[in-house]
């Protein structure tokens, strides 16, 4: 089967997972050299972690914000930048926290899983955005914490991010997922909604996933090599 070519529809969805980041130097979470291999979240990664020990969780998120910190988007990215450019509606649906899509020049970026480098008080509701890493300043104005605005294990999803991606997932034509485990709900049922419309699906993953049997193309190799070959017709920056 060919592979389909961005270039042939109007409306796409990238929808990302922690493998789009890994040629960037982000590890993953799951597989080899995954966080949560390292790290328990249940110390680092929810709410009551936080509750019980805001130093060490910030201990946690301010190494993430090192590691992140130094990578830089590769030649996939700029694929989705140029789609996004290019093509009538293109847009990102995306788990990662990193903002490497946003780094690269993506402006349709929607982030179920909230920000390494977004800020919020719980107290005073105060929000902040920032790249300084470590962060020196754990602390609101107010005196409070300040908390990573991630979703955590256990969160709730920003249910604005969510409506958002239904929306853009129900309408596509082609939705690509790319760097995904598709283990982690209800991010990974979404990609359902394309094809219940009849939208072409194309799974970008080295790997099998328990989703693959909803697609119709498989594109097993690395995410920048895969987009590369979907980018027949598109100009990329040089
Ligand atoms: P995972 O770490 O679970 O899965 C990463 C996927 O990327 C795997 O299926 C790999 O096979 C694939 N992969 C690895 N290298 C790749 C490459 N170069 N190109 C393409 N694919 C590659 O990451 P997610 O599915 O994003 O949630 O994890 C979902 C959520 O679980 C995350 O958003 C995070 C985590 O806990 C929260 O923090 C709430």
């Amino acid at each position: 089967m060919s592979i389909p070519q961005l270039a042939d529809f109007d409306r796409i969805v990238f929808f990302t997972g922690a493998g789009m980041s890994a040629e960037s130097g982000v590890p993953t979470y799951r597989g080899h050299g995954g966080i949560w291999k390292q790290y328990d979240y249940e110390r680092y990664a929810c709410q009551t972690a936080f509750d019980r020990d805001p130093e060490g969780v910030w201990e946690f998120h301010n190494y993430r914000r090192g590691l992140v910190g130094a990578c830089r988007p590769h030649r996939g990215h700029d694929v989705i930048v140029a789609a996004e450019q290019q093509r009538p509606r293109a847009t990102v649906v995306t788990q990662n926290i990193d903002e490497m899509h946003q780094l690269a020049g993506s402006t349709g970026v929607t982030e179920l899983h909230g920000s390494l480098w977004k800020l919020r008080c719980e107290a005073c509701g105060a929000t902040r955005h920032g790249y300084d890493s470590p962060l020196a300043e754990l602390h609101c104005g107010c005196g409070a914490w300040w908390r990573p605005a991630i979703t955590w294990f256990g969160d709730m999803l920003n249910e604005a991010a969510v409506q958002s991606a239904i929306q853009q997932i129900g309408q596509c034509e082609l939705l690509v997922a790319i760097g995904t485990s598709a283990v982690v709900y209800p991010a990974a049922q979404l990609p359902r909604i394309a094809a219940a419309n009849g939208a072409v699906l194309v799974e970008i993953n080295p790997e099998p996933t328990p989703m693959s049997s909803m697609y119709q193309h498989h594109l097993r190799g690395p995410a920048s090599e895969m987009l590369l070959q979907m980018a027949e017709g598109l100009e990329l920056p040089t």
